[in-house]
């Protein structure tokens, strides 16, 4: 096919995509085509949303409490809690399923091999190094820049010499991120939106090293997320409440402040990897939008079958044991689901989430490696 008539093709799908709201039957198996076997393994950094089992070690390790190993944390799909903030899949388990490799095991939880790709990715990583931060528990020493060396040292029982590790990694999808919304997030009890926004260039160079750094160790395709709009999640809403409500978008609730924040990053991030790509011809970098997608779950529920904006909870509604049992009701419409889930209480995908949010980017990821 032609490259014109893919990209139709791709936009007509994805026009369809929008207009049947979504069911699970949505993950289209004939796309499979479009990635072919291009990829051994996956390799990811990032943070909860990406974090496939690492954080119940690393809070072991520093004596935080980790919710996401009690019910009904990993109900959908695992049966029980595997450390993933979801009551299901992560949007990289679904890629790792779609390429046809193995689930990415976590690299500080898993005792075997990780020649089909490895996990770093922990969740409250931040893009920042913790002496960034004012003194404090969070952020924990796990930063992009740790996850690299974590990466580096275990790079020697991967590959050894350079033209052989080219070719492994070359055959390696790369994920790097979503980071930057826990440097955010914990610089908000300290700082205004104003001043934190001074820093998010910082955060955006620190990820585009990353990216230069595993380059030269020969990675050549990346995923890199964007931000998710923070100011429509429940804790930051319930947390920062304002009394003005002027601070509200009046369409959808959201903290306007906060999300201008979050494109304001995204913003930059693109700008950088469109950098990255003129500078690097030969490489395949696909910016993936969760903003986006997000902001259209909280402009229209209806569409997902959820009743509710999930913008609309209070922090108390949220934790409260009973939630649950509200939840089912919003989530009704959604199939597959066993409880409904904490998670996105939290601010974190619901499997249902995932799916949606995973069948489009999958899409943009696939356009992109067609392109290449
Ligand atoms: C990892 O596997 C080795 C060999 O099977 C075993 O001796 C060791 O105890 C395991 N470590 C953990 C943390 O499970
Ligand atoms: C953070 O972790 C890295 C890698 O494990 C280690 O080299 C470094 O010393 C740690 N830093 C602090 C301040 O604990
Ligand atoms: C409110 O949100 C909508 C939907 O995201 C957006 O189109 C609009 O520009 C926002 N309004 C303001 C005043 O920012
Ligand atoms: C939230 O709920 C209240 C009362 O149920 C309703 O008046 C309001 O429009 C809702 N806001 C959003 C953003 O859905
Ligand atoms: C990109 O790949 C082409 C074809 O394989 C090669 O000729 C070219 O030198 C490469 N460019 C860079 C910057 O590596």
């Amino acid at each position: 096919m032609s490259k014109l008539l893919r990209t139709v093709a791709l936009l007509l799908l994805l026009l369809l995509l929008g207009n049947l709201g979504w069911t699970w039957a949505l993950i289209p198996s004939s796309l499979g085509g479009l990635s072919a076997r291009r990829y051994d393994s996956i390799f990811s950094f990032g943070d909860s949303f990406a974090d496939t089992g690492n954080n119940p070690v690393v809070f072991a390790e520093n004596d935080v409490p980790d919710v996401v190993m009690r019910s009904p944390y990993g109900c959908t799909s695992f049966g029980r809690p595997t450390g993933r903030n979801s009551d299901g899949r992560l949007i990289i388990d679904f890629m790792a399923q779609h390429l046809g490799v193995p689930l990415v095991p976590p690299s500080l939880a898993y005792n075997g091999s990780f020649r089909r790709g490895a996990n770093f990715a922990v969740g409250s990583a931040t893009a920042l190094d913790a002496a960034f931060f004012p003194p404090a528990k969070f952020p924990l020493n796990i930063s992009l820049g740790v996850q690299l060396e974590w990466f580096e040292s275990l790079k020697p029982s991967l590959c050894h010499t350079t033209q052989e590790c080219e070719e492994f990694f070359g055959r390696s999808l790369f994920f790097v991120g979503e980071f930057g919304v826990n440097d955010y997030h914990f610089s908000f009890p300290t700082k205004s939106v104003q001043e934190i926004m001074l820093f998010v260039p910082d955060v955006i160079g620190t990820i585009s090293t990353a990216i230069q750094r595993l380059m030269e160790h020969g990675a050549t395709s990346f995923v890199v997320p964007g931000t998710i709009p923070s100011g429509c999640a429940p804790p930051i809403l319930a947390m920062f409440s304002d009394d003005d409500p002027a601070a509200y978008n009046s369409t959808t609730g959201c903290l306007e402040d906060i999300n201008r924040l979050g494109m304001h990053h995204n913003l930059l991030l693109q700008e950088a990897l469109e950098k990255l790509r003129g500078k690097h011809p030969n490489t395949t970098i696909i910016y993936a939008d969760l903003f986006g997608h997000i902001m259209d779950m909280v402009e229209s529920p209806r569409k997902f079958g959820k009743h509710r904006s999930i913008v609309n909870f209070s922090l108390s509604e949220l934790y409260s044991v009973g939630c649950w049992q509200k939840m089912v009701v919003i989530l009704q419409g959604l199939k597959k689901m066993c409880l409904p889930s904490a998670a996105e209480g939290q601010g974190h995908f619901t499997a249902a989430m995932t799916v949606l949010t995973y069948v489009r980017s999958r899409l943009l990821v696939c356009s992109g490696m067609a392109s290449t």
